[in-house]
Formats: C-alpha cells, structure tokens, sequence
C-alpha cells in the first residue's frame, strides 16, 4: 500500500469514528440538557482536516495555514490574512504594528490617545496599554450596544491617533461616522472584528473599511480551529509589519521551511550590522512568535466552508428569539441592528428596564437555574474592573459613561450559535416569559 493509500485509510476510518459518535449524541432534553450561550459545530470534515495536518507532522504553520489565509482574504475580498494563535493575539499585533518606525510620522508614540469604549472585552483595551497608548472610554448607545457616535468627536484631541472598537457582539457599529472622523483627522481605524466574522454594512464585510481588522477563532466564534486568530489588511506595508510582529519581531517576511523569498538575503545593508548580514536574522521590531499550527488551521480551513450556513442560522436563531420576546419589550430592551447594516449576529443582548419586577441576578440565576447558560457583555465598564481599580492606568473618560453603567448593571446576553435549535430556543423564551408574568 503506498503512503497515499496509507493515509486515506487513516482518513476514511476517522470520518466513520466521528459519524458513529455523532450519533451517540443524546437528544436535547428541555430543562436537563443545558443550552450553552456559545460553542462549536464540528463535523467529520474537521476530524479528517486536523488528522490529515497531524499525519504531515509539519506541526508549525504549513500548507494549511497557507491556504487559510488565501482563501480567508478571499472570502473578505481583502488583499492580506495573517493568521495568529489568538484574538487577542490578533488585536495585540493590529496595534503593536502601528508603533512601527516604518511608518514615520504616522507612528503610534508613547502618550498618544486611542478613542475606544468601555464596554469591552479586555484584550481589546489591554495592547493599548501595554503599547503606552492612552486608551479613551466614550459611551455606548443601548440597543445596538455600540460606540456612541455623538461622542465620538468630543473624544478628538491633538493627541488622538487611533480609533480601535468592536462591533458589538457581531452588530456593526456606525463606520460611516467612524470613518469620515477618520479621514477628517487623519486617524488609524482597527476594527476588531472578532465577534463579526460575516456582518456586513452597507453590503461590504464589516472588518474590511479600516486598516487593519482582528478576528478570533475560539470555540465560541463564528468558525473554529480551538484557538486562533487573524489579523487582516489591504496595506501591504503594514502587511509585511504585522508579520514581523507575528513573527519575533524579524525584518524578513519568508514563510517556515522557506529562505531567501526577498531575493536579497545576503546584500542589504541593515542599521549599524555588517552590509549582507543574513536578512533572516535581521529585526526591526520588538515582536513576538503568535504563530499557529497547521492543525489548527486545517479545522479552520473546514469550518470556513461552513460559515455562510453558521451566518444564515445565526440570524435565524436572533429572528425566531426576537419574535418570541418582542412583546416583553415593557421589561426588556431588545437588541437593534445598527442601521445601514446586517449583524453576523455572536449573541443576544438583552437589557432589563427598571421596571421590571425582577433584577438581572434574579433572572440570570433563574435562567441557569432551568439550564440555559448566560453570558455578560463582556468587562461590563472596564474601568470599574480590579486591574483598572487596582493599578496606576492612564486612560481619559470622555461624557459620563451612563450606558455603559447601565449595561454594566443590567444587560446580559444569551446564544444564537448554529448548534442551538427552534426547541431550544422556544423553551429559553418559555421561561423569560413565565418569569416576566410571575
Ligand atoms: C471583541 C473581542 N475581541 C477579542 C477577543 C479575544 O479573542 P480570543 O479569545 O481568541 O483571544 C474576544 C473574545 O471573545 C472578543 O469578544
């Protein structure tokens, strides 16, 4: 049998291993089998993928990688995709790479002011601060749960160099207003895209309107290699940083097991090192290695095929939880697509109005309680969290923060992800409106 046949065996068996399991999966039992807010769709295609990367015991970044990133880039209509092991990775590297002395003038400095929200998760606000950036908090509207665009100009001063915010939860926030204040003062746009994967606005993917864009490829995420990331761009100077990055920091941009694809490798002249020091040993910034395997990329070039069905129930799943609550509106703020747009929606946010006879912790203690898990919006207001509390952090707040206190107190959400079902979700809305009629 040759190698080839070999490994097909290999294949066919672990593509029968995982039918078979798959049909040992129990039934969905209302009220004993507990509805997770987040998780993966797995089939045998991903079991196949990540044996078939396993069996080529490449075990760094390879072929599977390669063509991730092409086939992702295509699927954005973007020039550039940089895998990474993270999200955070990802929204770690999109900043760092903006501090590059390569981009002159342009350069983040120490001191400068990055315009962001509170209502955050922390890895967004984190690379701010760890760069000496100043991270500047401006409000959130309820409903959309993105960044206040009335405020967005109060945030501008002579320091200001950066916008960085995610669209909320998969809902895009406002890019026409984001962008226009952009250009007016010449600022870098990262949008961090992690819990967007697929939402459109205007009709063109959300991550694809600023300079750069992160995605997260966790568990919970619209598509899945366990961990992982991505940082995209159309800029092919901030490409080739965003890889040095990635990448220990290193000048030359050649893929593993590769040598020489600048052409130049012995024949440049590099700061004060011997003229033709070896271009791969050559570093221009102070990096990292947030590379990934191959085998996680391989599940994520399976699920990838996968992602316009996970979009479409996503939104199916929003649709059928909104119609069912829509008239608990007396209690309850429901989630609004930003306008002009249509969310890749991650979850359900719902916030509770002070009217209603119960408070959040009642309610999500009771939604656990019958099995259906909840989640908060993230950090909440990151400022009001121990490592901001606790620690000498330079950050400025512009407008009273009233929303995001609001979302802090009383917002939760619950899941659309593509493995939940109309009966999960019908009992879910059974029981929000048995207690609302308590
Ligand atoms: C908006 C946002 N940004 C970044 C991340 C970080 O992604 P990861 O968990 O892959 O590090 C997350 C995680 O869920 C997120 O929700």
């Amino acid at each position: 049998m040759s190698l080839n046949d070999e490994r097909e065996k290999v294949l066919l068996e672990a593509r029968t291993y995982y039918k078979n399991i798959k049909n040992k999966i129990k039934p969905f039992i209302p009220g004993e089998t507990y509805i997770a807010p987040s998780g993966k769709v797995l089939d045998e295609d991903d079991l196949v993928n990540l044996i078939d990367a396993s069996l080529d015991m490449w075990l760094t970044s390879g072929r599977y990688a390669n063509e991730f990133e092409k086939e992702f880039a295509r699927f954005l209509g973007i020039r550039y995709c940089s895998l990474v092991n993270s999200g955070s990775s990802a929204n770690l590297i999109a900043l760092s790479s903006l501090t590059s002395y390569k981009l002159g003038d342009r350069r983040l400095k120490p001191g400068d002011e990055v315009i962001t929200v509170a209502v955050s998760f922390p890895t967004t606000i984190a690379p701010i601060i760890q760069n000496n950036l100043v991270p500047v908090f401006i409000d959130v509207e309820l409903g959309t749960y993105n960044c206040d665009i009335n405020q967005l100009e109060n945030a501008v001063s002579d320091k200001t160099r950066a916008i960085f915010i995610a669209h909320t939860l998969g809902n895009p926030f406002n890019l026409d207003k984001v962008m226009e204040l952009a250009n007016k003062y010449n600022l870098w746009v990262i949008e961090d895209n992690c819990d967007a994967l697929g939402a459109r606005y205007h009709g063109k993917y959300t991550g694809t309107y600023g300079h750069i864009a992160t995605f997260s490829f966790y568990p919970a995420h619209h598509i899945t290699m366990g961990e992982g990331g991505a940082v995209i761009t159309n800029d092919p100077e901030l490409h080739k940083i965003i890889l040095s990055f990635r990448d220990w920091g290193r000048d030359c941009w050649c893929s593993p097991g590769k040598d020489n694809t600048c052409g130049k490798r012995f024949s440049q002249q590099h700061g004060g090192l011997p003229f033709g020091y070896d271009h791969k040993y050559v570093y221009s910034h102070l990096g990292y290695n947030l590379k990934l395997t191959d085998m996680q990329a391989a599940v994520g070039l399976s699920q990838l095929k996968k992602l316009p069905e996970f979009i479409k129930k996503r939104q199916e799943n929003f649709r059928i939880l909104y119609n069912e609550l829509k008239n608990l509106e007396e209690y309850f703020i429901l989630p609004k697509a930003t306008e002009n747009s249509e969310p890749s929606w991650f979850g359900f946010p719902i916030t509770i109005r002070e009217k209603a006879p119960f408070n959040r912790n009642q309610l999500i203690n009771y939604l656990e309680d019958n099995k259906i898990g909840t989640r908060l919006l993230f950090a909440g207001n990151i400022i009001k969290q121990p490592v901001f509390t606790n620690n000498d952090i330079n950050y400025k707040v512009v407008g009273p923060l009233t929303n995001t206190n609001i979302i802090m107190e009383r917002t939760f959400w619950i899941g659309v992800w593509p493995g939940m079902t109309e009966e999960m979700i019908k009992y879910i809305t059974t029981k929000i409106k048995d207690i609302s009629s308590l």
